[in-house]
């Protein structure tokens, strides 16, 4: 999408025909790295990542981008030390307390992806009240993806599909990557266009494993606590400057 002229004003964007990636997803990486470097628990580390979500929404909002996909639990963090698992589902449910109101006012849909009924119930009734809550909105969408795994989401989608060929309802050869992306939990939605990853490191930790195919990849050397929304935009304006060519010349 282009951009529009409010943003262009408030400095956001190079020019009125920046390209403005729809869809951005993010894997928030380095609050732990960050809490350590100041000798505090990585519980602070955290803490202070949930801020730099905050400005990130708003810089999105901004911009113009209609999708924000944020990778805020993955099913391999409950591997984490129990003291730290119930500190990142506490501050889940204080920041779904503390923001709904906000996300409610910016016009914000919040949508989930992850097995979320498998979290536990304070963090999950306060998210499943929010995306009640926003569900009519039509600004931005941000996606929380918790206790999600790239694999995971795969698994579940094969075994639908497996279930509905058992039952006749489908032909073996009718089964597309189109069938497939309709099973997944991101279904409604189109595939991301660009991800970051902050504090520097090269991986996708079981991200999006179908639907970043050809996402355009910014790493910020940044931990996720430092990230500001000049990072955000600086991100965005790198995306412009790419062509993309989906397997073609
Ligand atoms: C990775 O840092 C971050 C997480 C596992 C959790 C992300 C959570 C937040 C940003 C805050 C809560 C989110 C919301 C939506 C309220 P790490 O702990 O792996 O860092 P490290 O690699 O430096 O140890």
């Amino acid at each position: 999408m282009q951009l529009a002229g409010a943003a262009l004003n408030a400095g956001l964007v190079e020019s009125a025909t920046m390209r403005v990636p729809r869809h951005v997803a993010v894997i928030m990486d380095g609050n732990g790295r960050w809490a350590a470097q100041r000798s505090l628990p990585r519980v602070a580390g955290h803490e202070a990542g949930s801020r730099a979500v905050g400005e990130v929404v708003h810089a999105a909002i901004e911009a113009g981008v209609e999708f924000l996909t944020l990778y805020a639990f993955s099913a391999e963090n409950w591997k984490r030390p129990r003291a730290e698992v119930d500190s990142l589902m506490r501050l889940l449910a204080r920041f779904l307390d503390e923001r709904t109101g906000e996300i409610l006012e910016k016009n914000v849909c919040l949508k989930a992806i992850g097995r979320v009924w498998e979290l536990p119930e304070q963090p999950r009734e306060r998210l499943e009240r929010a995306i009640r809550m926003s569900a009519g909105n039509n600004g931005l969408t941000v996606i929380l993806a918790l206790n999600y795994s790239g694999r995971n989401e795969i698994t579940d989608a094969v075994r639908e599909i497996a279930r509905k060929v058992r039952d006749r309802e489908m032909e073996p050869e009718e089964i597309t990557p189109d069938v497939i992306a309709a099973h997944l939990d991101t279904r409604e939605w189109p595939d991301p266009d660009l991800l970051i990853r902050t504090s520097g490191e090269m991986r996708v930790s079981n991200f999006l494993l179908w639907q970043l195919s050809y996402t355009e990849l910014y790493i910020s050397p940044k931990l996720w606590p430092d990230f500001t929304r000049e990072d955000f935009l600086d991100a965005l304006r790198d995306y412009a400057r790419r062509e993309r060519r989906f397997g073609g010349v």
